[in-house]
């Protein structure tokens, strides 16, 4: 069973809206501590950009095989903790292989496919939102939307999304020293319901083969390896997880930024929708505030100036160094013309680099298209108290909701 590290003892805000702008923690750190030994978790901190890259990506020194992690998704459950042959929770050349059999699903062809699915959800979605009515925009779109579309890519009929959403959340859900058993119950009855629910889906896909991502993890084949039914049930739950909390949580901050950290920017977008593209980099560096992986010590090394054994755990801040000077100028400033935004860490680096980032940068740039074509402007609704939206999850606070009035175009 791996150790779950309590990240909120290392960071420590005191209130939620705090954890949701961690800027002056990370400008704090970037410029006084950027490689730092926490005692009370035992881990090593990296804030630089440099360095956060390296251990990322420098697989010989630093492994994804982990005892001790700060990734607290799944349980230890039979149906809940991912199959061996689809963990890429290794290094390579392994990792090379088992990653490989899984990115057959996410090929550009499959995007290519996609992306008409992807339009026609969002405007489903889009037509519902009333004009000039106040309308929780994470309830009516930025949560439905990545749940609804990982459902139709899987090939899962959509009346069951709800359920998929709500597996997830429990799924995701952050354990605390106090509440570890009760969550763990949790996840493992909400695993054991998402097994019972999708094999029979699996069985029967392997009779009536499609176009979606449970089809090609069944055509799947890789030096004579093949995914077994069970294989596939238990890997589906976690690219379900991987794809539809941090999608999600992008694209509600990003409505939330175009609200309360520069309200210019939604109009520049409607006159200049092919600004777009890199709004949505510039959201990755600058709105997904807390995106942080952690690397264990593979051999004794002292390549960040500082002294690590083997077997030590060092945790790596990738929206920290997304606001280093070093790499980004006026780096805490929000910047949808910044020439480099796609430099960000946000979907990690080097071989571990996200295999979801283009459905998650496609559906994010669908999504504002539409939107703002539809919408003339949005606005934010008086008395809001980011206080009360907030709610705890895997990517530090997310927002359960968002209230904003639309007017249509
Ligand atoms: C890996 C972030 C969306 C599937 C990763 C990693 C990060 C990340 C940081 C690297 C982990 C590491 O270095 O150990 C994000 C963010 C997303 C996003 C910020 C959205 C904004 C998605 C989506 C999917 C997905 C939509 C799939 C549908 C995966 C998978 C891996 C991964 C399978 C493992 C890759 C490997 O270890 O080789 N993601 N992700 N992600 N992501 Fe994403």
């Amino acid at each position: 069973m791996r150790e779950i590290i309590p990240v909120s003892e290392i960071t420590r805000f005191s209130t939620k809206s705090d954890e949701f702008n961690p800027y002056p923690w990370y400008e704090e750190k970037l410029l006084h501590e950027p490689i730092s030994y926490h005692p009370e978790t035992n881990t090593w901190n990296v804030f630089r950009y440099d360095d956060v890259k390296r251990v990322l990506s420098d697989h010989e020194y630093f492994s994804s095989v982990r005892t001790r992690t700060i990734i607290d998704v799944g349980t230890n459950t039979k149906e809940g903790h991912i199959a061996e042959k689809l963990n890429l929770g290794v290094d390579p050349p392994e990792h090379r292989k088992r990653r490989a059999l899984l990115a057959t699903a996410f090929t550009p062809r499959s995007l290519k496919l996609w992306e008409p699915r992807i339009r026609g959800i969002v405007d489903e979605l889009i037509d519902e939102i009333p004009d000039k009515t106040s309308v929780d925009i994470v309830s009516s779109l930025t949560s439905p939307l990545p749940t609804i579309v990982m459902s139709e890519l899987l090939g899962v009929p959509w009346e069951h999304r709800n359920l998929f959403k709500e597996w997830v959340d429990i799924l995701f859900m952050p354990t605390s020293k106090q509440n570890v058993d009760q969550v763990n119950e949790l996840k493992g009855k909400a695993a054991r319901e998402y097994y019972s629910f999708l094999y029979p889906l699996v069985l029967d896909k392997r009779d009536h083969l499609q176009e979606d991502i449970i089809s090609d993890l069944i055509r799947a084949e890789v030096d004579g390896e093949r995914f077994t039914d069970d294989e596939i049930v238990r890997t589906t739950m976690f690219i379900l997880a991987a794809g539809i909390e941090t999608t999600s949580h992008l694209m509600a901050n990003t409505f939330y930024s175009f609200l309360y950290d520069d309200d210019t920017i939604y109009s520049e977008l409607r006159q200049d929708p092919g600004l777009i593209p890199n709004t949505v980099e510039e959201m990755l560096r600058y709105r997904f505030h807390i995106s942080k992986m952690d690397r264990t010590v593979k051999q004794d090394n002292n390549l960040l100036g500082v002294e690590l054994k083997k077997g030590d755990v060092v945790i790596t801040w990738m929206s920290a160094a997304n606001h280093d000077e070093a790499m980004f100028d006026d780096p805490f400033k929000l910047d949808i013309r910044r020439h480099n935004s796609k430099k960000h860490l946000t979907f990690g680096n080097g071989p571990h680099f996200c295999l979801g980032a283009p459905l998650a940068r496609l559906e994010a740039a669908i999504m504002l298209e539409q939107f703002v074509q539809r919408f003339s402007k949005i606005e934010p609704v008086p008395g809001f108290q980011l206080e009360d939206h907030l709610q705890p999850s895997a990517a530090g606070q997310s927002l359960l909701s968002l209230p904003l009035v639309a007017n249509y175009a």
